[in-house]
């Protein structure tokens, strides 16, 4: 089901909700985002701590509602002190991970090859990576972005074959985008869109026009209510990765409900 082209909302809570009643609270309002919204046109996909992972996925069902974690090890099992296997993500109803964010390498030191080691096994055990790329403003600034995407897609992907390149969803989430404070100095539409075909440009030459065509791009980076079409669907996104805004469960729905009312 998840493969099919439909956009994809990923819901990326990071390391929140960390009281009972923030929780309860979440799960409450969704529920009334969720009456709303009949999904047709996307699939939403829930992120939450990996402590909280079975308590979202017991309290929350509905057509085209997926669970998934902000990352995974790249074993199977063994010992790995703190580690989480992808398999166990599956066995308790996970179908998403999300790999290679900005944030894992920036504080935990993840490389591009961890993250392919990750992708690897994640695949084996039927999850559905969302790889994310993206520059740093200084990277952006002296004209370095598509050598650091390209290399970036280069070792995420590594020898991952056609078959299961296919399956991938891919995130473009500029580093200095995320939880901007700025949300005036956000790329516009053309910008994130030449980013989309940078992407497009690299699967092309690796995996043939194929792939390209049908590999799902989706944007990520201070994504709310109010710029989503902006950011996101004027400039031809399949989805969105949200953070801060998906804590907020009336405003996660405004970004479903964008996505869901676009013709
Ligand atoms: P943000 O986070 O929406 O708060 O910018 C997105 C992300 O880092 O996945």
């Amino acid at each position: 089901m998840q493969n099919k082209k439909k956009n994809i909302i990923v819901a990326n809570f990071k390391m929140n909700f960390n009281t009972q009643f923030e929780v309860e609270n979440w799960l409450k309002e969704f529920a009334k985002v969720q009456e709303r919204n009949r999904l047709i046109k996307t699939e939403v996909v829930l992120c939450p701590q990996f402590v909280l992972f079975e308590r979202f996925v017991k309290n929350i069902s509905g057509k085209d509602i997926f669970f998934g974690t902000q990352d995974c090890f790249w074993e199977q099992k063994g010992s790995y002190t703190g580690e989480i296997s992808p398999m166990i993500i599956k066995t308790l109803g996970g179908s998403y991970v999300i790999l290679g964010h900005s944030e894992r390498k920036k504080y935990f030191g993840e490389t591009n090859r961890m993250t392919y080691l990750k992708i690897k096994t994640a695949m084996k055990a039927g999850l559905t990576p969302i790889l994310c790329v993206g520059e740093s403003s200084e990277e952006r600034n002296s004209g370095n972005m598509k050598k650091v995407i390209f290399s970036q897609l280069d070792e995420s992907l590594g020898d991952i074959s056609k078959a299961n390149v296919e399956k991938v969803a891919f995130c473009y989430e500029p580093i200095w985008a995320i939880s901007a404070n700025t949300p005036d100095a956000l790329l516009d539409a053309n910008e994130i869109m030449g980013a989309k075909l940078l992407i497009k440009r690299f699967i092309n030459d690796r995996y043939g026009e194929a792939v390209a065509e049908k590999a799902r791009i989706i944007y990520g980076g201070s994504v709310d209510g109010k710029n989503v079409k902006e950011i996101c669907i004027d400039a031809g996104m399949e989805g969105a990765l949200v953070g801060s805004a998906s804590l907020k469960p009336q405003e996660f729905g405004k970004i479903i409900e964008a996505f869901e009312n676009n013709s």
